[in-house]
């Protein structure tokens, strides 16, 4: 694949190490940066022949064949509307919009153009998680009941995501966006998010959006999605999952303290990892932080998708699923009530029902709860079929 940068920042760096790194048969061809001086230095990084000022130029390149956002916010319409009509397949990071009425207008943006449009969602294509993905595919933890994730750091590293106006929120667009696909991915895309209700705040940093959210995010088969996100957490990135479901449990820890730790006085190399507060004393380095955070999976599959012109497993509707849900997220944290998930282009499931299966006993008895106790007797709790009375045996 033949591919544009649109951004020379952080997060498009990432993608250029992703994509340069491993010997990968896509190249970067072009790369658009506001400053000359940045496109200019980005080229040279990363070997790239063409840079441009315009994006327009940029993705208008006649070798390009797909275009990759990782501009700011506010500028993620403006530039897949450029590529859509550039017949230029999009990629486009995290998150898709800053409402789901930008998302919505991205995703009708490529649909009618007929290219594919890719959610750059790298948090769904690490290798913890997609191996946590297929056991719970393959019924390994039964039913999902609830699943959880959480991001947290001690807050972003450009000025434009302070600006509520510029990143469509704080914390919980930025973070939460990452969360939100994960406990669907886990809960399953086909089932409908109902509602929504969420806690928002401003704890620490002097800014208009929140710096710390929870929230909870019910679907039409019962199960809850939860989010937990801050911008305020001291002691570096912490990337955490839970999935508990009816015969099994995952617990997934992505980035801090996954087993590799290392002491220094502060010698050496300032950088240990993303959002690392610290280059002293006991620290927790990645190994391969690209790998690791899903971005080489991410392309793989995205790349692999446009070739066969199927879809990747994140989509733009993906991205707009997630952005209509943080709409629901932002508006449940002014009212304090539950919100509903207002979803102009469902695409999932069109109504599930919730199933409770109950165990038995025996033919009159439904089984609750079985348990060995310390002397190695079992006790089962059990409930009457007929009459409701819980007893033991
Ligand atoms: N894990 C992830 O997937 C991940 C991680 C970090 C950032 N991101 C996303 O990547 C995007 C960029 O974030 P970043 O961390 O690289 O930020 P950054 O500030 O490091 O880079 C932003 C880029 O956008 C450009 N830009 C900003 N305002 C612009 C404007 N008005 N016109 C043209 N260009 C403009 C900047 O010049 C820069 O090239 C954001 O959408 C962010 O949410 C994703």
């Amino acid at each position: 694949m033949k591919l544009a940068i649109l951004g020379s920042g952080f997060i498009s760096r990432f993608y250029a190490d992703s994509l340069v790194a491993q010997r990968r048969k896509d190249t970067i061809v072009s790369v658009y940066s506001r400053t000359e001086v940045n496109a200019k230095k980005f080229a040279d990084d990363y070997g790239v022949p063409h840079y441009s000022t315009s994006i327009k130029e940029c993705v208008s390149h006649p070798d390009v064949e797909a275009v990759i956002i990782g501009l700011s916010n506010d500028m993620h319409l403006i530039a897949v509307l450029e590529s859509a009509s550039a017949g230029k397949h999009v990629l486009c990071t995290k998150p898709l919009g800053r409402n789901a009425a930008e998302a919505l207008q991205m995703l009708q943006a490529v649909d009618k153009a007929g290219v594919t449009g890719g959610y750059l969602e790298d948090l769904c294509y690490t290798p913890k998680f997609l191996k946590s993905l297929t056991a719970v595919k393959n019924g390994s933890i039964g039913e999902v009941i609830w699943a959880k994730s959480r991001e947290t750091h001690p807050g972003p590293h450009s000025d434009w995501f302070w600006d509520k106006e510029k990143s469509g929120g704080g914390a919980m667009i930025d973070l939460g966006c990452h969360c939100v696909e994960i406990s669907r991915n886990f809960i399953g895309k086909n089932i409908r998010p109902v509602e929504v209700m969420c806690w928002a705040d401003t704890r620490v940093h002097p800014i208009d959006a929140e710096d710390n959210a929870i929230g909870l995010v019910k679907y039409e088969n019962g199960a809850i999605g939860q989010f937990e996100v801050s911008w305020t957490f001291r002691g570096g990135m912490d990337l955490r999952d839970e999935v508990m479901g009816t015969e099994g449990t995952i617990w997934a820890n992505n980035f801090l303290r996954t087993g590799f730790e290392m002491f220094t006085t502060g010698k050496g190399s300032n950088y240990v990892a993303e959002k690392a507060e610290t280059n002293a004393g006991w620290l927790f380095p990645v190994g391969d932080e690209v790998h690791e955070l899903g971005y080489s999976h991410m392309f793989t599959d995205m790349f692999d998708s446009i070739d066969k012109g199927i879809q990747p497993a994140e989509t733009f509707y993906d991205g707009y699923i997630v952005n209509a849900i943080l709409d629901a997220a932002y508006l449940s944290a002014k009212t304090r009530q539950w919100e509903p998930v207002q979803l102009a282009d469902w695409r999932g499931v069109a109504e599930q029902k919730q199933v409770k299966e109950m165990s038995s006993y025996n033919e009159e008895y439904y089984l609750i709860k079985e348990e060995v106790l310390p002397t190695g007797e079992k006790k089962y709790i059990i409930k009457h079929k007929k009459t409701g009375s819980i007893e033991r045996r």
